[in-house]
């Protein structure tokens, strides 16, 4: 029979042209757990209002229950002639209940209110699943650095060889960048905490509803919407929570392009793991990093559905408007992609090997030890600008002779400044570059050492 939820001032039925159009229920079935769920708390202050007997709230949530049951194993499914998910629930409990009393349960509210609901329920689960799974890429960058912790890597600015690092330290970079994402998520979820139930179209209902205990119910923490037209037509939690998941997709892709380089026959940095990585159909010996790159490629795909909302969003005046119907595909697909990629990503990380002797080795090339000949200068009382000159100096005649800092001899150092007694040496290791740079947030062993304790301590906390 017909279900649709308007029938009654319509003369004809939808065209199939429209129905086509407006269905939703292909890609919104997935809120039907939160829908009953919804459906049960507002059974409860129809209840209370005096609008279902203590028999009729008992059969009501009987019939909910039943049809949760149907839905979870299958039984029952929406069709494009539903709709949507909410109307394709409501048809089930009609045929479990009867129109009588399935019937009553509409009252005192709206799709408008049930998808704004249903919408945060179901983004809040998946933002605390998203949260577990970048919190077990950080434990598995955190183990890596804690396997390595004296390995010197060449630093880079502008990719260029720049200082010596701790590989330990610029593996602990990434995670400081994962677990502020990890720390947005958890601050987007206080924020959307806020249940919107019992707005209805937009005005409220007249029904002497609560909808805080709705709010309650749900597990709302912040109760609910101050305001029934912004608990309806709001959406900036949907595009907060499409950044937050953006900006964590661009930060595991920066990863990725540094695995990817570090992987080349030129780098050999690291080495992935035979089941983390893939084969070519025509090239016998490839073992390609496919994992980073559709960490690369999904970023993109992650940004898209970011600014595809927010021009769904942008201009769209007050309260719900049928573009909003465009919100949900977006976000489903950027949990959907995370939750797939994270983790293949976190056992790729996991199970790299890692070539120190490669690193260290070239961790002193490209003269990056010439800052330290600079400071070197610096604390014996040399002005800065002149002590940049000398170094830059050094780094000029090596560059001519085809040879390293340290290999200049006392009379080269003695004939570019006077300042350049021969104890410069003790600074022209990577140890001691190393070493010296021991402040907090420094690369220092000692320095890393803190660093990682911190990091580990965070997230066992979260
Ligand atoms: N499927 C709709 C959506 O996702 C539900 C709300 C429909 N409301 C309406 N008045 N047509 O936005």
């Amino acid at each position: 029979g017909d279900v649709r939820l308007w029938g009654g001032r319509f003369a004809s039925g939808p065209a199939e042209a429209l129905e086509r159009l407006s269905a939703s229920v292909h890609f919104d079935w997935r809120l039907a757990p939160y829908d009953i769920a919804g459906s049960r708390a507002h059974a409860r202050v129809l209840h209370r209002a005096g609008l279902l007997t203590d028999d009729e709230l008992e059969r009501m949530l009987a019939g909910l229950d039943r049809l949760a049951a149907d839905v979870a194993d299958g039984s029952f499914t929406g069709t494009i002639a539903d709709e949507d998910v909410h109307t394709a629930l409501e048809r089930g409990l009609l045929e479990r209940l009867g129109p009588e009393l399935g019937g009553k349960l509409r009252a005192g509210r709206s799709r408008n209110d049930q998808v704004a609901t249903l919408f945060r329920m179901y983004l809040r689960d998946h933002a605390r699943i998203i949260g577990g799974l970048l919190a077990d890429l950080q434990a598995a960058l955190i183990g890596l650095a804690e396997a390595h912790p004296d390995v010197a890597m060449p630093g880079r600015t502008h990719f260029q060889h720049a200082q010596p690092i701790l590989f330990a330290h610029h593996v602990l970079a990434h995670v400081q960048a994962l677990s502020r994402d990890g720390e947005r998520l958890r601050q987007w979820d206080a924020r959307t905490a806020v249940s919107p139930y019992g707005a209805g179209a937009l005005a409220g209902s007249s029904l002497g509803l609560d909808p805080e205990a709705v709010a309650a119910e749900l597990g709302f923490e912040g109760g609910s919407s101050a305001n029934s037209i912004d608990g309806t037509a709001a959406r900036d939690f949907v595009a907060e929570f499409a950044f937050i998941t953006a900006m964590a997709g661009v930060d595991i892709s920066r990863i990725a392009e540094e695995i990817i380089i570090w992987n080349t026959r030129e780098f050999s940095f690291v080495t992935l793991d035979d089941a983390f990585s893939t084969g070519s159909s025509i090239m016998p010996q490839k073992k390609n990093p496919d994992i980073a790159e559709l960490a690369r490629g999904k970023s993109g795909r992650l940004i898209g559905n970011l600014t595809g909302l927010l021009a769904t969003l942008k201009a769209l005046p007050l309260a719900y408007n049928r573009d909003l119907q465009e919100d949900k595909e977006p976000v489903f697909d950027s949990c959907d992609q995370l939750e797939v990629l994270l983790p293949a990503f976190t056992g790729m990380v996991a199970t790299l090997t890692v070539n120190a002797a490669r690193m260290a080795e070239l961790a002193p090339a490209g003269f990056s030890l010439a800052t330290d000949i600079a400071e070197w200068l610096v604390k014996r009382g040399v002005p800065f600008r002149v002590a940049h000159e000398v170094a830059g100096e050094c780094v000029k005649v090596c560059e001519a002779e085809g040879i390293e800092l340290d290999q200049l001899t006392d009379e080269q150092f003695a004939k570019i400044s006077p300042h350049l007694t021969p104890e410069v040496r003790t600074v022209l290791t990577v140890e001691g570059a190393l070493a010296a740079r021991d402040a907090r947030g420094g690369t220092a062993p000692s320095a890393v050492a803190v660093q990682l304790d911190e990091a580990g301590a965070a997230l066992a906390e979260q």
